[in-house]
């Protein structure tokens, strides 16, 4: 039997992973939405690509989550996106009642899935899922270090004029603009990025990053990015199918590791079958340390606010 992926939300994210999900024929694929017809339209036209593509995956729209049950992975990307002059903190409220709501849903139907949340304010959107489904926190990894990589790796790539396929490179924190691009362990096929470009080029570039996503906002105006973030979700979903054990930047509960307590916060994981199979600790020095920490201070406020509502 083919596995069960659910894609909360049909909207541009959501959408956009469940034609990449289907373009790989990883499992069958539900996307549910509260909007009535879209996730019904967009999962029909997207299983009419099927016998263009080659690929025999199911795609079912729902405005319900019963046919969601036994979802292996549930992809949480409803929510509003930013607007231009947002921060992603600013959408707090708005979409942790839709997480929370989904959530439920979602759980109920599927006790034993994996969830991945990609709503922002990211981070802070894990909590929500962790709190609200009970899952044990190796069940519930966010989506962010994965793109917020990849737009450094992308922009290491453009400045060399290399494939950003050979562009290594790590980013922690939060998914804010206290992220922190660890320009020490990022590289070019194991050339350290220190010795192919000066110091200036490189702080351009981690400026750029982190502001990666507000760039885009403010290109589209009325919405954020989708295809690199769809793009990201998925490679979770395909390392949790196919049980890679692929050692991937994520949002992830942590409990003492790099001296930060019961806070979601990225880090690089081992995600495997069963989800968050290990957090890997690497070496900081003292200002990297520093750095993470304000990144981690950032979030914990967003999850102080929330507090209340989530005890
Ligand atoms: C971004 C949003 C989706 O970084 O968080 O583009």
């Amino acid at each position: 039997m083919r596995k069960k992926v659910t894609v909360v939300g049909s909207g541009n994210v959501g959408a956009s992973c469940a034609v990449r999900l289907a373009g790989k024929a990883l499992a069958d694929i539900v996307v549910v939405d509260i909007l009535e017809g879209i996730p019904q339209g967009k999962a029909l036209d997207i299983l009419q690509a099927g016998p263009v593509e080659g690929v025999d995956v199911q795609l079912t729209g729902a405005n319900d989550y019963a046919p969601t049950a036994d979802s292996d992975i549930v992809v949480v990307t409803a929510g509003f996106p930013r607007k231009p002059g947002m921060s992603r903190d600013d959408l707090l409220w708005a979409n942790y009642d839709i997480v929370k709501a989904s959530v439920e849903q979602a759980v109920k139907h599927s006790p034993n899935c994996i969830l991945i949340v990609v709503t922002n304010p990211l981070d802070a959107m894990c909590h929500v899922a962790h709190r609200i489904s009970g899952f044990p926190k190796h069940r519930v990894v966010g989506m962010a270090g994965i793109l917020d990589t990849a737009r450094f790796r992308t922009f290491v790539a453009q400045a060399l004029n290399v494939s950003a396929s050979d562009v290594v490179a790590f980013v922690l924190g939060g998914h804010g603009d206290t992220m922190v691009p660890l320009v020490r362990y990022s590289s070019v096929a194991g050339i350290p990025l220190a010795d192919l470009m000066d110091a200036g080029t490189l702080q351009q570039i981690v400026t750029r990053t982190r502001g990666g996503g507000a760039e885009i906002v403010k290109y589209l105006k009325s919405g954020s990015a989708y295809y690199a973030p769809s793009a990201a979700a998925v490679e979770m979903v395909e390392a949790i199918l196919l049980d890679r054990k692929r050692v991937l930047p994520c949002s992830a509960y942590l409990e003492g590791e790099y001296g930060i307590h019961n806070l979601f916060v990225g880090v690089p994981v081992k995600l495997g079958a069963q989800g968050i199979e290990k957090i890997f600790e690497a070496k900081l020095t003292e200002d990297e340390l520093a750095a993470l920490h304000k990144s981690a201070a950032a979030v914990k406020e967003l999850v102080d606010v929330m507090a209340p509502k989530l005890a």
